[in-house]
């Protein structure tokens, strides 16, 4: 079978995407059946109506951003900045040129909202990213897509051709005095591009490695000049705030927490797929969605937001609701949304073999805690899986996330180190069984 049979097959069923219709109360992914996502249905949807909105009415850059302040709207690429305060931070008075860049990388594991709401609904992130460059005054922007999704770039350029053609980006939009010209990026398939730094010398042709901060890329971005990153979701979500007003988006979800997020669920659920719901929605609810977990099997664990994110147990995750706040309080982050169920066959020393394999895979190598400590960390799990670990390899590995964490010039270091923590802290007994008794925990981990 090719890689388009198979993604055919996955399409077919219907529930691993989008238009499955099991939201609640959906902004973004409202009515879509994966067929509309032409400018035609999205005008029918009531889109482009805040763009118009701003420009006909005279709404000043000023009171677009303060709307985006009220709603209470947070960053949906992992940590969860408040998006209006982003924005404030861009000097609109800055004579030169200013950027403004969606990151659509999207290479966390267990993540894959940004490709559906590029794939089935791209003209929401057009008109979002219009929006934001006329609220911080600037007239170009790019969108660096993802390098392995090919269908979903060759997508995302007919929406940009069809929005320039109607004169929704271009030279004087709508007949006003704002200039914005959209262009499509290609990016190299890389996880460590999804870092908004590297992505920015990516996206200027250099070597994807991130950039000592401070300066910020408000300051100093894409080609040293003043540049606003946001996420997929993020630019999504801005079109409905401004046709339905900061407070309608903020009560939509909780204090502090505006809105509605989009959950990949994945791992040990009957329906896998990518869930949109409230702000503060119970974690149970959403299980619920995703048709609970497989038959016969028991909830053990779920990593909330994304690989990077620390793992919560089952006891802990079934009182949260799936929000920022809520999740940072159980002890984990919401980052970008992906929800990866473990049922009880799951064996964490594996699960975190392969998390670790995966950081050291990608550590970019610039720092040597992250370059070095992320091979130590998946040598050292390694070693406990072949059933060859001693009991101080426990401390070891908590000392060495110890060293990397905090002293890196990126997240990625921290997220390498944050899972191991976090399994020890919940997990320690099945490592110490393993390294006790190998050769039972290793059949029981095979069967
Ligand atoms: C290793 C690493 C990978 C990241 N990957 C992504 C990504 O794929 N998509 C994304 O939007 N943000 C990613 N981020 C976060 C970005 O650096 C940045 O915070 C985000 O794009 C800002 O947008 P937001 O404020 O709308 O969330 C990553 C961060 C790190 C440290
Ligand atoms: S933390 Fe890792 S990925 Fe980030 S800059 Fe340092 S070596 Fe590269």
């Amino acid at each position: 079978m090719n890689a388009q049979q198979v993604l055919a097959q996955f399409q077919a069923t219907g529930v691993q995407t989008c238009f499955h219709g099991r939201h609640i109360e959906p902004q973004i992914y409202k009515d879509l059946d994966g067929t509309n996502w032409r400018l035609k249905d999205y005008e029918a949807r009531g889109g482009y109506q805040a763009l118009k909105k701003i420009l006909s009415e005279g709404i000043t850059p000023d009171q677009v951003i303060a709307t985006v302040k009220e709603s209470a709207l947070r960053g949906r690429g992992g940590a969860g900045f408040p998006t209006g305060l982003k924005w404030s931070f861009m000097p609109r008075q800055f004579p030169g040129q200013k950027y403004l860049v969606c990151n659509s990388d999207e290479g966390e594991p267990g993540t894959c909202k940004d490709r559906d709401i590029l794939q089935f609904n791209p003209h929401i992130v057009i008109e979002g990213m219009a929006i934001a460059a006329y609220a911080m005054g600037i007239s170009v922007g790019y969108n660096y897509i993802h390098g392995e999704i090919f269908d979903t770039y060759d997508r995302f350029e007919e929406a940009l051709e069809e929005a320039r053609a109607a004169g929704y980006l271009g030279d004087k939009l709508l007949g006003s005095s704002f200039n914005f010209q959209l262009h499509a990026f290609h990016g190299f398939g890389a996880y460590i591009c999804g870092e908004e730094t590297a992505l920015l010398e990516s996206l200027e042709g250099k070597k994807g490695q991130p950039r000592f901060k401070p300066p910020f890329p408000a300051s100093f971005g894409l080609y040293g000049k003043p540049t606003t990153i946001n996420n997929t979701e993020t630019f999504a979500a801005v079109p409905w705030i401004i046709r339905n007003g900061g407070q309608a988006y903020l009560e939509c979800g909780k204090p502090n927490n505006g809105g509605t997020k989009i959950y990949s669920v994945s791992g040990d659920v009957e329906l896998p797929g990518n869930y949109e719901v409230p702000m503060g929605t119970p974690f149970s609810k959403l299980l619920e969605l995703a048709g609970g977990v497989r038959k016969g099997r028991q909830l053990k664990a779920v990593i909330p937001g994304g690989s990077s994110a620390p793992v919560l147990p089952a006891a802990i995750m079934m009182q949260c609701t799936m929000d920022y706040d809520s999740i940072a309080k159980a002890g984990s982050m919401l980052g970008s949304g992906a929800v990866i169920v473990m049922d009880d066959s799951r064996c964490m020393v594996e699960s975190l073999k392969r998390l670790s394999y995966f950081y050291m895979h990608e550590s970019c190598g610039q720092c040597t805690p992250c370059r070095e400590g992320t091979g130590w960390l998946w040598r050292l799990v390694d070693k406990v899986h072949r059933g060859v670990g001693k009991s101080s390899d426990m401390d070891l590995l908590n000392s060495i996330a110890d060293n990397i964490q905090g002293r890196t010039i990126c997240a990625l270091g921290d997220a390498a180190a944050m899972p191991v923590r976090a399994m020890i802290k919940h997990f320690r007994h099945e490592f110490e069984a393993m390294i006790q008794q190998p050769s039972a925990q290793q059949a029981a981990a095979q069967a």
